[in-house]
C-alpha cells in the first residue's frame, strides 16, 4: 500500500478552478461521459471564435479508418485571437514572454503589446518571403523567443509549423523537410546552452542540399559567421525589423492544421503527427488551466524545449490563451551549477514549475543547498512529464523544492494526446508518489492483458484509450492509413498508447514504461529502429538490436547488441563509428549507452530477433530468459551472456 499525500491546505485557496475537490472531479467526469459535446463546447467557448462553433465530435474511434476525427467542425478563429490578440488589448503591458538566457541574469520580457507586434512584423515578413496559408514551415531553432514568435507567425498566416528539436543532425532535419513538403526554414546562426554553442545555420544549410525550400530566414542570437545563399538566406533583423506590425490573421476553421510534429515510434521513419486548430487549443488551455490550476497573474515556467510537445503546449498555447506569463529557458538545469532551475524560480518569482524526471534524478544527486539557498516561496504547483517518476526524485521535489508546501503534479500524455491526459489537478487529487493519479474528464483508460482481455478492478496491462478528446492529433501527415494501423491495431474503438500501467485498488493508475520498441531517454523519445538503422548503416556491421534499459539517472539507457563483418572486432574505434553513425544520422541526443559487440543475436528459425531475451539481458534479468528451444541458434545466448555489459 503507498502512502498517500494529501493536497497542501494552502493549494486551493482562491482558485478559479471549477475542480477542487475529488468530488468536483467525479462530478466533471461523468459530465463529460454523460454529454462530451456540450462539456468541450461549452470549454470551447472560452476560447475566441469568429464564427463559434455549434458541432462538437463528428467521428468516432471506430470508424477512425473512414476518415479523422472532428471537434468543433463548424467553428472558424484564429489561435492569434485567443493567444494574443485579446491580451494586446486587455492587458498590453503585461509580460506575455519573459525570456532566461543561457547566462545566468540575461533576461528579455515581451510584454503583450510587444509580442503582437513583433508576430505580426513576422507574419508579414514571412508573407513577403512566399509563405502561404496551408503551407508548411519548419522551425529549427533553440530556446528564443523568436523561435516562439516564429510558430505563432506561422499560425497566424493559416500556414503550418513543423518544429525540428535544434539538437537533431542533417539527415533527420532533411527527413522532415521532405516529409512535411516545407517551403520555408526558420532557424538561427547557432543554439547556445550549457556555456556552449552549436550549430543550426549549416546544418539546415547541409539538410537543404538538393531540396526545393526558397526561403530561409535566418535569426542572429551569437554573431557567429554562418554560410550564406543569396536569394535564400535572408537575416531577421533585416526582413521582420523593417515590416509592418498591422497584420490580418487568417480566419481559419477549427479543423485546418496547426502544425505538425515528428516523433518516433516502434518503427521506420518518424511520423508527423497532425494537429489542428480549434481541438488542439481548447485542449491546451484547459488542461494547463485545470491541472495546474493556473491564475492570471502567475509566472509559469515549463523548461522544456520548443521541439517537444510539451513546449508546444505548455510554453507556447496553453499558457498564452490563458493569458499567463510563460518563461523560456535557453539554458540546462546544471549551468552553471545544480542551482539554476531555483536560481531562476526566485528572480523571476515563479508560480508553476514544470520539468523532467530526469532533471529532478540530476538535480537532486546534488547537495540540497543548491535548492534551499534561493528563495522558492512563490511556488505553489509543480510538475513532471515526460517519463515515470521514481518514488524518491518524486519525494525530493516535494520535500526540497516544494518544502511540502507545493502540489506535486506527474502528468502522463504523448506527443498524440496534444495535452496531459491523466493526471492530479493540482487542488483537488491526492497524491502518491510516483502515479499519475486519475484521468481527467473526458479521457477513459482501459487496460488490455496480452489476450486483449479487459483487465477489471487493479491490476496490470497495456494503456488503451477509448473515448476521442479535443487535443488529440487528427492524423499522420499524409498517411492517414498508416495512423489507422499504428494506433488503432487491436481491438476496435480503442487507441493504443504503446504504455504499460497499474491501476490500484484506488484507480489510480502507475504508468510502468513503453511497451513497445520506443526508448525513453532522458524524456526524450527515440525508436530502436531509428538507432539500429544509424548502426547498420556502418560498413563494418553486419547487423545490430537495440533496446532499453534501466538506467538510474536517465530513465532509460541505449543498449546495442552489434555483430561485426567478418574481419572487424570489437575496438574503441568501432564504438566511436557507432557513436558518431547515431549522433548523424539522428542527432546529438542519440548516444548509445552500452555497446556488446556479440557473435550472433538470437533468432527463431524464420529469422526473427528474440527482443524479449535481449531485453531481459540488458535489465540484468537473466535468472530466467523463458524458452529459449525454438531459437536457431541457442549458444549465441550464451555468448551474450558471457559478455554482458550488465
Ligand atoms: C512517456 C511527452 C510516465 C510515455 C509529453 C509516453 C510518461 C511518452 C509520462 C510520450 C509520465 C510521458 N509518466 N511516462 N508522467 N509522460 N511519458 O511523445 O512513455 O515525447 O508514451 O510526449 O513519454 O513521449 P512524448
Amino acid at each position: 500500500m503507498s502512502e498517500i499525500v494529501p493536497v497542501p491546505p494552502s493549494i486551493g485557496a482562491g482558485s478559479p478552478n471549477p475542480i477542487v475537490d475529488l468530488g468536483a472531479w467525479r462530478d466533471h467526469y461523468q459530465r463529460v461521459a454523460n454529454d462530451p459535446d456540450a462539456y468541450w463546447l461549452a470549454e470551447a467557448a472560452r476560447l475566441v471564435w469568429r464564427t463559434p462553433p455549434t458541432r462538437g465530435l463528428d467521428g468516432s474511434f471506430y470508424e477512425i479508418a473512414d476518415g479523422p476525427i472532428a471537434w468543433f467542425a463548424d467553428g472558424v478563429h484564429n489561435v492569434h485571437d485567443s493567444c494574443v490578440d485579446r491580451h494586446a488589448v486587455a492587458t498590453p503591458d503585461r509580460a506575455a514572454i519573459v525570456w532566461e538566457g543561457d547566462e545566468p541574469g540575461t533576461t528579455r520580457t515581451l510584454t503583450w503589446a510587444q509580442l503582437k507586434d513583433e508576430v505580426c512584423r513576422c507574419a508579414n515578413a514571412l508573407e513577403a518571403l512566399g509563405l502561404q496559408r496551408g503551407e508548411r514551415a519548419i522551425v529549427y531553432m533553440g530556446m528564443v523567443p523568436e523561435a516562439a514568435i516564429a510558430m505563432l507567425a506561422i499560425a497566424r498566416i493559416g500556414a503550418v509549423h513543423s518544429v525540428v528539436f535544434g539538437g537533431f543532425s542533417a539527415e533527420s532535419l532533411r527527413d522532415r523537410v521532405r516529409d512535411s513538403g516545407a517551403r520555408l526554414v526558420v532557424t538561427q546562426d547557432e543554439g547556445r546552452r550549457g556555456g556552449r554553442t552549436f550549430a543550426l545555420k549549416s546544418v539546415v544549410d547541409e539538410a537543404l542540399v538538393g531540396a526545393h525550400v526558397p526561403a530561409v530566414l535566418v535569426l542572429r542570437r551569437t554573431g557567429a559567421e554562418v554560410p550564406w545563399s543569396p536569394g535564400r538566406d535572408v537575416w531577421w533583423h533585416d526582413a521582420v525589423a523593417s515590416a509592418s506590425s498591422a497584420h490580418e490573421a487568417a480566419a481559419m476553421p477549427a479543423e485546418s492544421p496547426l502544425f505538425i510534429l515528428y516523433t518516433s515510434g516502434s518503427t521506420g521513419k518518424p511520423k508527423g503527427l497532425l494537429h489542428t486548430t480549434g481541438g488542439y487549443l481548447t485542449w491546451a488551455s484547459w488542461t494547463h488551466r485545470t491541472v495546474f490550476d493556473v491564475r492570471p497573474d502567475d509566472v509559469w515556467a515549463c523548461v522544456a524545449d520548443v521541439g517537444w510537445v510539451t513546449g508546444h503546449s505548455y510554453i507556447v498555447y496553453g499558457p498564452l490563451a490563458n493569458g499567463v506569463t510563460t518563461l523560456m529557458f535557453e539554458s540546462t538545469p546544471l549551468y552553471p551549477d545544480a542551482g539554476r532551475y531555483w536560481d531562476v524560480v526566485a528572480r523571476h518569482k515563479v508560480t508553476a514549475f514544470y520539468t523532467a524526471p530526469t532533471a529532478i534524478r540530476a538535480i537532486a544527486a546534488c547537495s540540497a543547498d543548491f535548492v534551499t539557498k534561493y528563495d522558492r516561496s512563490t511556488l505553489r504547483v509543480l510538475g513532471t512529464v515526460g517519463e515515470p517518476i521514481n518514488a524518491d526524485a518524486w519525494r525530493w521535489y516535494h520535500d526540497v523544492v516544494g518544502a511540502g508546501r507545493c502540489a506535486v503534479v506527474d502528468t502522463w500524455w504523448q506527443t498524440e494526446t496534444g495535452g496531459i491526459c491523466i493526471a492530479p489537478i493540482a487542488p483537488a487529487t491526492p497524491t502518491k508518489p510516483g502515479a499519475a493519479t486519475l484521468p481527467l474528464p473526458g479521457i477513459t483508460p482501459i487496460l488490455l492483458d496480452n489476450q486483449d482481455r479487459p483487465v477489471r478492478g487493479p491490476g496490470n496491462g497495456r494503456l488503451f484509450l477509448t473515448t476521442p478528446w479535443p487535443g488529440m492529433a487528427r492524423t499522420i501527415w499524409g498517411d492517414h492509413p498508416r495512423f489507422v494501423a499504428t494506433y488503432f491495431p487491436g481491438p476496435p474503438g480503442m487507441y493504443l498508447t504503446g504504455d504499460g500501467a497499474r491501476r490500484d485498488a484506488d484507480g489510480y493508475y502507475w504508468i510502468t514504461g513503453r511497451v513497445d520498441d520506443v526508448i525513453n531517454v532522458s524524456g526524450h523519445r527515440m525508436g530502436t529502429a531509428e538507432f539500429e538503422g544509424a548502426i547498420a548503416s556502418l560498413d563494418e556491421v553486419a547487423e545490430c538490436a537495440v533496446v532499453g534499459y534501466p538506467h538510474a539517472l536517465k530513465g532509460q539507457g541505449v543498449y546495442a547488441y552489434v555483430v561485426l563483418q567478418a574481419g572487424f572486432s570489437a575496438s574503441a574505434e568501432v564504438e566511436a563509428h557507432i557513436q558518431a553513425a547515431c549522433r548523424t544520422l539522428i542527432g546529438a541526443h542519440a548516444r548509445v549507452d552500452l555497446i556488446q559487440v556479440v557473435p550472433g543475436l538470437p533468432k527463431t528459425r524464420s529469422g526473427k530477433v528474440m527482443r524479449r531475451i535481449l531485453r531481459k539481458i540488458a535489465e540484468g534479468d537473466t535468472s530466467n530468459l523463458g524458452d529459449t528451444s525454438t531459437l536457431n541458434d541457442p549458444t549465441v545466448v550464451d555468448a551474450i551472456l558471457r559478455g554482458a555489459k550488465v
